[in-house]
């Protein structure tokens, strides 16, 4: 079975969050099942193009509105990622640095699918599944079936995944113009709220849909970012499959970027040799416990609680405990915790911008990580600190429920049930009472460590999606 996954973020290609880890880990198991997955995405003038070898296999052209655009598409040599990769440039619109936050970015995603059923037509290679990531492809399920240019495509079948229902790229009716020409007595399909919504384009015109967890599907019926009544519509072909972790890359008896290695059997001292060199760069006192947060500085992931949550609970436990925050976005957030961290210095260490190195660090340095979260389609973060045998403290929600239970219930974790700060202060608290306890302590670090996160499970789900769900459509 031939499929190729379409999406804007693939690790180590180019990362923003977890949707790239998701894809640059799925194809890799798809393959081990001897399945031929392969990955495309968007050309970024980025590290990781400079540092490899690439072949042109397809070079054309395509229109958006008046303007004539060239098409390149490069295929990576090294085959080292565990699927192929084919990464699109279109001068002017795909050669730039970041992934998003352009001007032109509708026009950009717009291109890249265009671009993509161009060169697969042209090309005529015929995948068994599309597989789009979020709704930055959302709009290839209706390309296919609706544009004459790609007549070739027609029937394929299309399968969306909703990574994160927040975002759902609506615009104006007047960007209709730069879509390929399309079938206009179709438009209604493209349409939410009198605006071209590729969210909602892609749920109607795939053959089959999942989110990253059940949980996560039961609450878009509830709360989708006024898709309710659509995914009520489409339900019989929703599904919820959870994601995995990549165990390769998320080992810390291997991971190249920690300082100290370590497995179940020496988890204590390989975890407090990491949080001796952490504490060390950041003037923390080690015999502290440590919390971490990792993420973006968004309403979603509770971010804008942070500032009161490191205030309140430094202050309220006399600064028993450190806390170190990498992340970075809302430039509100931002300034307020470069204001705290002056204050706070001994208890508290920032690092804003992006650092996969220094993310893994956290993970393996922590003793707790917290997470906020409003909204988690999914959650990585929680897994890979688990993994790395940290606990995690998490608001009660999305698929946080599922993966994370509280120590009161037998669980490894800490839960909280609302999103405010004395909600996550008190969990804080009674992590920080559990810490005194050195058995107990080791015992959730096992029982955290030996957790099975890993993609295979997850890998079979999307088969089943693919061979008998998608088929029937
Ligand atoms: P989301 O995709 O919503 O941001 P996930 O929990 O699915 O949330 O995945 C987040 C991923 O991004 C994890 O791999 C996490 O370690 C990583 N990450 C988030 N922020 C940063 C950062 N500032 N530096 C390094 N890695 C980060
Ligand atoms: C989204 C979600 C996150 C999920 C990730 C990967 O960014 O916010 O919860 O883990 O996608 O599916």
């Amino acid at each position: 079975m031939r499929i190729f996954h379409l999406s804007m973020e693939c690790y180590p290609i180019a990362k923003v969050g977890g949707l790239a880890d998701v894809v640059g880990a799925l194809p890799k198991y798809q393959n081990k099942m001897r399945l031929e997955a392969s990955v495309i995405m968007p050309w970024y003038n980025n590290a990781f193009v400079y540092n490899h070898d690439f072949e042109i296999v397809f070079e054309g052209f395509i229109h958006q509105a008046e303007q004539m655009y060239d098409v390149i598409v490069y295929k990576e040599k090294s085959q080292d990622l565990g699927f192929d990769l084919y990464l699109v440039k279109i001068p002017g619109l795909l050669d730039r640095e970041k992934v998003y936050g352009y001007w032109d970015e509708s026009e950009q995603f717009i291109a890249f699918q265009h671009a993509v059923l161009h060169w697969l037509s042209a090309m005529e290679i015929r995948p068994d599944i599309l597989h789009c990531h979020d709704y930055h492809t959302g709009l290839v399920p209706f390309m296919i079936e609706n544009c004459p240019e790609f007549q070739f495509l027609k029937g394929v079948k299309t399968v969306g995944t909703v990574h994160n229902g927040e975002y759902q790229g609506s615009m104006d009716w007047l960007m209709s113009k730069y879509l390929p020409f399309f079938d206009a007595s179709h438009y209604g399909l493209l349409d939410w709220d009198s605006r071209i919504n590729p969210m909602a384009a892609m749920i109607k015109s795939c053959h089959v849909f999942n989110t990253v967890s059940k949980g996560y599907l039961e609450e878009l019926f509830t709360s989708f970012q006024g898709l309710e009544a659509l995914i009520f519509q489409e339900r019989q072909k929703a599904f919820g499959i959870i994601n995995g972790i990549d165990t390769e890359v998320w080992n810390p008896e291997t991971d190249p970027m920690i300082k100290q290695h370590y497995s179940l059997k020496n988890a204590e001292i390989g975890k407090s040799k990491n949080k001796s060199e952490i504490c060390k760069e950041y003037g923390l006192d080690v015999d502290l416990p440590l919390v971490g947060f990792i993420g973006r500085f968004a309403v979603e992931k509770g971010a804008d609680l942070l500032p009161g949550i490191i205030s309140k609970s430094i202050t309220e436990t006399n600064g028993q405990f450190n806390i170190i925050v990498l992340g970075s976005g809302d430039s509100h957030v931002e300034h307020l915790l470069k204001d705290l961290q002056k204050i706070y210095h001994f208890n508290f260490a920032l690092d804003l911008g992006y650092k996969e190195y220094l993310s893994h660090q956290i993970y393996a340095a922590a003793d707790f990580l917290l997470m906020p979260s409003r909204v988690e389609p999914c959650g990585l973060n929680q897994m890979y600190a688990m993994r790395y045998g940290t606990i995690p403290i998490v608001r009660y929600t999305g698929e946080l429920k599922d993966t994370v239970e509280d120590i009161s219930s037998g669980g490894s974790g800490f839960n909280f049930t609302e999103a405010n700060e004395e909600s996550a202060i008190h969990a804080i608290k009674r992590a920080l009472s559990v810490y005194q306890d050195k058995k107990r302590i080791k015992m959730l670090i096992e029982n955290n460590m030996n957790f099975n996160f890993s993609w295979e499970k997850s890998a079979e789900n999307y088969l089943h999606l693919y061979k008998y769900r998608a088929e029937n459509q």
